[in-house]
């Protein structure tokens, strides 16, 4: 998975596995497939070709795309979900999603650096060194035999994604180890604060109005921690902890 520097943040949730293709030919429902992380040994493991561009390699074509753009990347490999087989999606912004199926670069010329991620290895980036310009080649969806010319972030997703097939990873171009940054240190990027809130608590409701009792407790969620990565429940916070001041009012003194 390339994804995009900076990452654009996930939902926190992921919900939507299953969304259904819409009026086409094929009628299946795509699913949002999990993406193998490194270390999994499956990322260091050389992809077969795919012999037979059958109703199969287009259902998983179909799941890459929809796995693909659920996670905000610019393409993906069939190693990254689990499958040895030579098939990449890439997805650039502004233009359709495609499938290469036993994808070649056939050339490659310039060099340069730039800024790479990669959804097999969340939180980093990293620098490395690819093509201006390549012309590669694979089969389409329907088993045909096409060709492209890419530059830039497209001719990067592709070098990239053929790289996966190959078990090789963006971490083997990293210009130096120094390189490699945890994601999110820029200021520019999206990113919270804390938030310092009051709570008041109501208790025994069911007294008379006037001797209805409320806590107030101050307290303050600590957003300033949350990532693109992080889960639900580290937003949970317990009104015990942290600074507070708990105090007693009687309905009606504020
Ligand atoms: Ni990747």
């Amino acid at each position: 998975m390339l994804s995009l520097i900076p990452q654009e943040s996930k939902s926190l949730t992921g919900h939507e596995y299953v969304a259904v293709v819409g009026a086409g030919c094929h009628n299946w429902q795509m699913a949002i497939l999990p993406i193998r992380v490194f270390p999994d040994p499956i990322l260091r493991r050389k992809a077969r070709p795919i012999k037979r561009v059958d109703d199969a390699v287009r259902r998983l074509a179909a799941d890459m795309v929809e796995t693909l753009q659920n996670a905000h990347g610019v393409g993906l490999a069939g190693p990254q979900v689990g499958e040895l087989k030579r098939i990449i999606t890439i997805q650039v912004p502004e233009q359709d999603a495609f499938t290469m199926i036993n994808p070649e670069v056939t050339n490659r010329e310039g060099s340069r650096q730039v800024m790479e991620g990669c959804l097999s290895v969340p939180g980093y980036s990293g620098l490395v060194t690819r093509s201006v310009h390549i012309n590669a080649r694979a089969l389409d969806e329907n088993g045909g035999r096409f060709k492209l010319t890419a530059e830039e972030l497209l001719a990067q997703a592709i070098e990239h994604e053929v790289d996966h097939l190959n078990g090789i990873m963006f971490l083997d171009h990293l210009i130096a180890h120094e390189e490699l940054r945890k994601v999110g240190a820029s200021p520019d990027e999206p990113h919270w604060h804390d938030v310092g809130y009051t709570v008041y608590a109501q208790h025994a409701p069911t007294l008379p109005h006037d001797l209805q009792m409320v806590e107030v407790m101050n307290t303050v969620a600590r957003l300033s921690s949350m990532n693109a990565e992080s889960s639900l429940s580290e937003a949970e916070y317990d009104l015990s902890d942290g600074p507070q001041e708990p105090a007693v009012h009687s309905h009606g003194d504020n």
